[in-house]
């Protein structure tokens, strides 16, 4: 496995291999891999000939009050568990690197990257959408793999690759849990104890939404109260929102009618957490046609 720090060598990487026949698949992240992360290089190996990693904290998707000084950064266990699943190479570029000085030019996907997240992290989807549309340059993949624990995140990546006809198809992947329920997320590694008890809010709100849409609810206003109720019962988690959107456009939903998101982020301490869960009317119907 190779370990590629500059531009000029991953490009050259790259393009032997898809020269050779070979589709690359790509999988970005900012490290402190867990199995979420490596769901996605396994998907991407069952797709493609190669398989490409990244690894970058990128600085333009974090606030100037969020973690990005203490983000965790595990570069050796991080190179090693992709090298257990046969990345063929890793591209790890210091921030000078993918912002060199002078660089002012950035990727937004208007209206957008102001929902869910974008809200009450603002400029963090344009931070994303900048470094992502750099990296699908840089690396040239055939195909990019993206977690739906980011659903938001795959929403709007998703449309600048429509907007902007980007060369590349991207494939998402279910979300990978711990056996509690509790969505796998690098910043679970900040929880203590007490902590990671109370970040079980996220989850169980959206198992009440689910639980509540598979017995016929379709109001979304009564789904979202009952999951904000159902957040509140561990008191020691703050809901940031609980909303029902649209999965493509992440646009309110007043009735539940097709597939819709179900989305949540929430504080425990001073670590926010997200989480989501798909609502998805048809298979529902047929599942509740077979309970009759
Ligand atoms: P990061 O949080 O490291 O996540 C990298 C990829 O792993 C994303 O596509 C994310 O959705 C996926 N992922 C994280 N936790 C997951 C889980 N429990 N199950 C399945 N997939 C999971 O997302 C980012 O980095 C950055 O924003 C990035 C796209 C790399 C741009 O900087």
């Amino acid at each position: 496995m190779d370990i590629f720090r500059t531009i000029p060598d991953v490009r050259a990487a790259s393009r032997t291999i898809r020269s050779d026949g070979k589709r690359l698949g790509f999988v970005p992240t900012m490290g402190a891999l867990h199995d979420g992360h490596l769901s996605l290089v396994r998907a991407a190996r069952t797709q493609c000939e190669a398989v490409a990693a990244s690894i970058f904290v990128n600085p333009l998707q974090f606030g100037p009050n969020e973690d990005l000084e203490k983000y965790p950064r595990n570069f050796d266990r991080d190179c090693e568990l992709l090298r257990n699943d046969s990345v063929d190479f890793i591209f790890a570029p210091s921030v000078e690197e993918m912002y060199p000085e002078g660089a002012v030019t950035h990727v937004t996907v208007e209206g957008l990257s102001d929902r869910l997240c974008g809200q009450s992290r603002p400029g963090h989807f344009r931070g994303v959408t900048t470094v992502v549309a750099k990296l699908f340059h840089i690396v040239e993949p055939d195909i990019a793999f993206f977690g739906q624990k980011d659903a938001a995140q795959l929403a709007i990546i998703r449309r600048m690759v429509r907007d902007l006809n980007f060369a590349v198809e991207i494939v998402a992947c279910p979300i990978v849990r711990e056996p509690d329920g509790l969505a796998m997320s690098s910043r679970n590694a900040y929880l203590s104890s007490k902590d990671r008890k109370a970040a079980l809010a996220l989850y169980r709100s959206l198992m009440e939404v689910q639980k509540l849409f598979q017995q016929g609810e379709r109001n979304a206003d009564v789904l979202m109260i009952a999951g904000r109720k159902a957040f509140m019962e561990g008191e020691s988690a703050r809901l940031d929102y609980l909303k029902i959107v649209h999965p493509d456009s992440l646009d309110s939903l007043t009735d539940v009618k097709e597939t819709a998101l179900a989305a949540v982020a929430g504080f425990v301490g001073t670590t926010r957490l997200i989480d989501n869960v798909l609502l998805r009317g048809e298979e529902v119907a047929v599942h509740s046609k077979a309970t009759v």
